[in-house]
């Protein structure tokens, strides 16, 4: 996984008109040209290591569930009725793995469109034994769509998602009003969406676009600026870690859905 922080983007894409891989580049023109909906994400080939190709192709397909365009059904899915928290962009999986230990009662669905990511954590899901996540490897906004039905989340997880710093590139950036429309739908009442970015222009979008969904309500306390202190139970992701070298500040936002009766 490259830097998340470069100037140019999420994951260290180059834009077109930089890159020297005709390939990469035609699939990112591509991406733009025939969008569904503005990508969060530019595909390349990124960095992965023998071990997580590897990892890829033995140990991922027994935690993952590929991409379908019907809701699934999370009891088939899990093997038993729990919980169900999604995550969406786990990078590495540090974050997801150590949570899913740390709550075995919930299951986690995690998305990730990138293989080097889908590799580590299918590694760490090998040797730690976890059996309450798994995997779906391609983009959230239609996972969200069409593979959940509404009301079945428990959670649902952003952890620094790519902050897309440039200005002309803001309309990339995943936490926008439909889509937290679309993720709020998803949630039963009383469930949470727990987002959290080391780049402040992003906090505050972040806070405005979740503010303004008259379904969901701020957990922060009343006096509070609206940011939330990280829960405990958040590990510091390794995202996080290298924005706080940077010197970056880290906000969390936590918001419930509201019982439906008072939602409009
Ligand atoms: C900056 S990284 C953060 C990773 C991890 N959450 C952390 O904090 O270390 C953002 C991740 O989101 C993934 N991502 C971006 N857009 C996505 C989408 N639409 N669907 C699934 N994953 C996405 C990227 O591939 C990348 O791994």
């Amino acid at each position: 996984m490259p830097p998340a922080h470069t100037e140019s983007n999420s994951p260290g894409a180059k834009p077109p008109s930089e890159g020297n891989d005709h390939h990469a580049v035609r699939e990112q023109v591509d991406d733009v040209a025939h969008p569904r909906h503005i990508r969060s994400f530019v595909r390349r080939r990124g960095h992965i290591t023998e071990r997580q190709k590897a990892a890829f192709a033995n140990l991922a397909p027994q935690w993952s569930v590929p991409y379908q365009t019907t809701p699934i059904d999370p009891v088939q899915v899990f093997g038993r009725e729990a919980p169900l928290i999604l995550e969406i962009g786990f990078g590495m999986g540090e974050t997801t793995a150590k949570i899913a230990a740390e709550r075995p009662d919930e299951d986690f669905l995690g998305v990730e469109v990138f293989e080097a990511g889908i590799g580590a954590l299918a590694q760490r899901l090998h040797e730690q034994n976890l059996t309450n996540v798994r995997m779906v490897q391609h983009d959230a906004v239609e996972v969200v769509e069409h593979m959940l039905s509404p009301g079945m989340l428990a959670g649902i997880h952003v952890y620094f998602p790519d902050p897309w710093p440039k200005k002309r590139h803001h309309k990339r950036r995943l936490i926008q009003g439909p889509f937290v429309e679309l993720l709020a739908s998803r949630l039963t009442p009383g469930g949470y969406l727990h987002c959290a970015t080391d780049w402040e222009h992003y906090a505050h979008q972040m806070l405005e676009v979740l503010g303004n969904e008259p379904t969901l309500v701020n957990d922060a306390p009343k006096d509070s600026d609206g940011f939330s202190d990280r829960p405990v139970w958040r590990p510091e992701t390794k995202f996080e870690a290298r924005g706080k070298r940077l010197g970056h500040g880290v906000w969390d936002l936590i918001f419930r859905r509201r019982p439906n009766k008072d939602a409009s």
